[in-house]
This record gives C-alpha cells, structure tokens and sequence, in this order.
C-alpha cells in the first residue's frame, strides 16, 4: 500500500511521526509532502529531526498568505504532486489550510482521502480551523476520529459510515516522548532556568490579530503571581510588533518555541499551562498539568468533563486559584498510546 501523507503545520508534523512508524513497521510506502505553510526551522525542521520522520519527498514552499492565496497555491501544487506520485491513499492532518487544500485537490482527481482527526468540532464559524475540518470531513472517504465524542458529531452529519474511531495519535507521541524525557532530560534554552513557572502559548488569529484582544491576553497573564514563560509563536510577534505591543511584563517572559521533547518537559514541570492551541490543551491533560484555554469552546471537550481544562475566553477568572485546585486522574478519553497501529490498519482494511 502507498500512502501519501500531506503536512504543513507544526502540529500536523507531530501527528505524522507515529504514523510513518506505523506504515514502515508494516512495510508500507510512505511518501511525504509538505505544504511549505510553516518553513522556519524551529516551526518545521526541527520536529522531523527529534521525531525521527525522514525529510520530505517534497517541499511545496508556499509560505505564508492570506487564506485563499495560500489555500490556492497549495491546491494547484498539491494536484500536481498527486499525480506525480499516484497514492493508493491520501492521508490528511487535522484542521490546516495544507489539509483542505490536499482534501480538495484529492477528490477532484478521485484519489481515496482520508482524514485523521476527524469529527472534532468546536461549532464555532468564525475559526478557520472548523471551516477546514468540516469541509474535509465531507470530502473525504474515510473518516479517522480520535474519540467517541468526536464519532457522534460525524453520526449527526451523516458521516456514520465513513467513520472509524482509531485514537489520538498526539497521545501516542506525548506519551513516547514524556517516558524518554523522563529517562533523559532535553537540553533547555539557556535562559530557561529553574523555579515554578506557567508555561503560555497564543497563536489563533482571533487572539492575536486585534490588537485590544491581544492587550486583554497580554493583561491577564500579568496577573498571576507566578512566572509565566511565553513561548511565542512567529504569527504572535509578528502581530504584537505591528500594533507596538510588547510581550514582556514584570511576570512575563518571552522564549522561542520550543521543539516537541523540550515543550514537554517544560509542560512536565510547569504548574500549569495557559493557551489557546488545541494540541497543548490535550497534552497538559496527558501530562497531569492543569489547563486554562483562552477560546470561547475547545474540540477536546473530555478535558473540561474530567477537570483539567477551564474555558476562560472572558479572561476573567483566577489563574492562581484555577492552578491551586487539586485534580484527581481519572478516564483515558483520548486512547491506549497505539491509535498509529490503528491508522494503518483501517487504511489496509478499506483499500479498494
Ligand atoms: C496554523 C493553522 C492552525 C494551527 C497552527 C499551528 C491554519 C488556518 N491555521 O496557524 O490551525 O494550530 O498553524 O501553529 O492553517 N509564520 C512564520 N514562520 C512560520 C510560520 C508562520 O513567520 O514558519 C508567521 C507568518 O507571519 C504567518 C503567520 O505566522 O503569516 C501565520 O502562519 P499560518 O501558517 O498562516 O497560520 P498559523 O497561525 O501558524
């Protein structure tokens, strides 16, 4: 079996590592395209690097652009790589513009697409991130979703058929990772340091792209009494520097970000951690770490249920008092660590 994963984005690279494990373990070929959407090193090299996935079979380049610029250009190189390459299967990452433009530009030319991380939904149309996993959901033949809840929102659209519940295979990753970390810690930034720290990450366009917005966020991380350690991600410093905001404050100190083993001992060790990314949520989560979310609504709606993540887009509640509860482990929504092996096999089982 021949299948082409298409990747674009940092998170999307984390998913990709379990699953060409998986394919090469089983002796599938894998071919790897990426997008280009995320092209500075510490957003893209140096995650195939420390995840152990081979370089790309081919790099598209397309940058950074608005969405439809950016969505266009992948979608007409994409088309072509597919023909180049003639996969049995096209295997798509989460909620991307990389993942909607492969979505679209498999279905014209009538090659299998398959969706990992399918059904999660946060029903809120504003996010590009729910128009991109929607549109994908429907486009594609086989649908991978990471849970039940996930499954059930697939169910009420129509997609029951389709669907396969296979797991998460960021907890597969985090998971791996969080037992190496533990044998070895990673080399941290020089400035890193020790002490108690909350660790902080705020990237989605509704947060940083008004610059009152941003202020609010900017304010409210200053209001702990607790280092806060942001790491910022380029679209954050590229928005605070236009509207003349400054990331620092008294409590508040900016970092890179940070390569996947080195961002999981620093959420290991944090006593909690404040985003709005959806990965970081889980991750705190599968760490044991409490989670403050700065969206109206999260996809990973088990992490509300069982405690460990608060929904605070108003900014208004306690960090100190959130991060003082005591929590309590319970449920493992998000699955045994060997969604990957599950991936594989779905896609075996339905190939035509
Ligand atoms: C994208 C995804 C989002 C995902 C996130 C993870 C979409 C619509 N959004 O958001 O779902 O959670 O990636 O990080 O696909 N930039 C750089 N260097 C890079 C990448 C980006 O400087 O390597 C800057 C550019 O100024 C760019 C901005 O970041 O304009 C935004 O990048 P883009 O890829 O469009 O979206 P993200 O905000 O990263």
């Amino acid at each position: 079996m021949k299948v082409l994963s298409v990747v674009g984005a940092r998170p999307q690279f984390v998913k990709l590592a379990p699953v060409h494990q998986a394919l090469v373990a089983r002796n599938h070929e894998h071919v790897i395209v990426h997008t280009g959407q995320h092209y500075d090193r510490d957003m893209s090299d140096v995650f195939f690097e420390d995840l152990g996935i081979p370089m790309p079979d081919e790099n598209l380049a397309v940058g950074s652009a608005s969405h439809g610029r950016q969505t266009g250009a992948m979608l007409e190189l994409l088309e072509a790589a597919f023909q180049r390459h003639n996969p049995d299967w096209v295997l798509v990452y989460g909620d991307t513009n990389s993942t909607l433009a492969a979505a679209i530009a498999a279905v014209k030319i009538h090659l299998p697409l398959a969706h990992l991380e399918a059904g999660l939904r946060s029903f809120n149309r504003h996010m590009p991130e729910e128009h991109n996993r929607v549109l994908t959901d429907h486009a594609a033949d086989l649908l991978l979703a990471p849970t039940e809840v996930a499954r059930g929102h697939l169910m009420s659209e129509g997609l029951g058929e389709r669907t396969i519940v296979v797991g998460d295979v960021m907890t597969d990753v985090c998971l791996k990772i969080r037992d190496e970390v533990n044998h070895q810690a990673p080399p941290m930034p020089a400035q890193w340091g020790d002490g108690k720290y909350v660790v902080s990450t705020i990237h989605r366009q509704e947060n940083t792209d008004d610059p009152a917005r941003l202020r609010q966020i900017l304010a409210h991380l200053s209001t702990t009494t607790h280092e806060v350690r942001l790491l910022a991600h380029p679209r954050l410093r590229a928005k605070a520097a236009q509207h003349g905001i400054g990331l620092e404050a008294a409590n508040v100190k900016t970092f890179e970000p940070l390569p996947y083993p080195q961002l999981v001992h620093a959420v290991m060790r944090s006593i909690g951690v404040i985003t709005d990314s959806g990965g970081l949520q889980k991750e705190a989560f599968l760490l044991g770490v409490p989670c403050i979310t700065l969206r109206t609504e999260t996809e990973w709606v088990e992490t509300v249920k069982l405690g460990w993540n608060t929904i605070d887009a108003e900014c208004s509640r306690s960090i100190d008092d959130t991060f003082n509860r005591p929590l309590v482990r319970s449920g493992s929504p998000y699955g045994d660590g060997h969604a990957a092996e599950k991936v594989v096999d779905a896609l075996s089982a339905r190939l035509k």
